[in-house]
C-alpha cells in the first residue's frame, strides 16, 4: 500500500525550530523513520514537505485522484485554511492528522481549531514524532479491516 506522508510549512526546519516544543529530530530523519516504520508495515512511503499552500492542495488533489491514504501534519494551515479543508474532503482513502506538539492544549487560542479534524479517521497529537508510527499504524489497522 501507498502512503503519502504530507508535512505543511516550517516543518522544514524541523530539529532548528523551536525544539523545545518540537524536538530535535530533523525534517530528514524523520523521512527516514517514516519509510521504515512504513517498510516494516509493507507500505511504501513518502514524505514531502512544502511551505507553498497550492503545492499541498495539488498534493491533496492528486491523492484523491489516485484514492492514496494519507497522513497530514498540515501546521499552522491546520488553523485556517479552508483550501486544505476544501481539499481534506474529496480525500477517497483515510486521512489521519498528525502533530508533534497538542495544538489544543497550547496557551495561542487559534491553535485549538482544526479545519482538518472533520475530514480525518483519528487526530494523533502530543507524541513527537512517533505520532507519525502511530498514524502509519491507524492506517495499517485499516487496511487490515
Ligand atoms: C503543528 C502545530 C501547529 O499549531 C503549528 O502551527 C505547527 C506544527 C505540530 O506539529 O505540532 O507548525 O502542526
Amino acid at each position: 500500500m501507498k502512503v503519502l506522508v504530507l508535512n505543511g510549512p516550517n516543518l522544514g526546519r524541523l530539529g532548528r525550530r523551536q525544539p523545545e516544543i518540537y524536538g530535535t529530530t530533523t525534517h530528514a530523519e524523520l523521512v527516514e523513520r517514516c519509510v521504515a516504520w512504513g517498510a516494516e508495515r509493507g507500505m511504501q512511503v513518502e514524505v514531502r514537505q512544502t511551505n507553498h499552500e497550492g503545492v499541498l492542495v495539488d498534493w491533496l488533489n492528486a491523492a484523491a485522484d489516485d484514492e492514496t491514504p494519507v497522513v497530514l501534519n498540515a501546521a499552522a494551515w491546520t488553523h485556517y485554511s479552508y483550501a486544505v479543508h476544501d481539499a481534506c474532503a474529496q480525500l477517497v482513502a483515510p486521512l489521519v492528522e498528525v502533530h508533534l506538539s497538542d495544538p489544543r492544549t497550547r496557551p495561542e487560542e487559534f491553535r485549538h481549531h482544526s479545519v482538518v479534524t472533520a475530514h480525518a479517521v483519528e487526530v494523533v497529537a502530543g507524541h513527537g514524532v512517533e505520532g507519525y508510527r502511530m498514524a502509519l499504524d491507524v492506517l495499517a489497522t485499516r487496511a487490515a479491516t
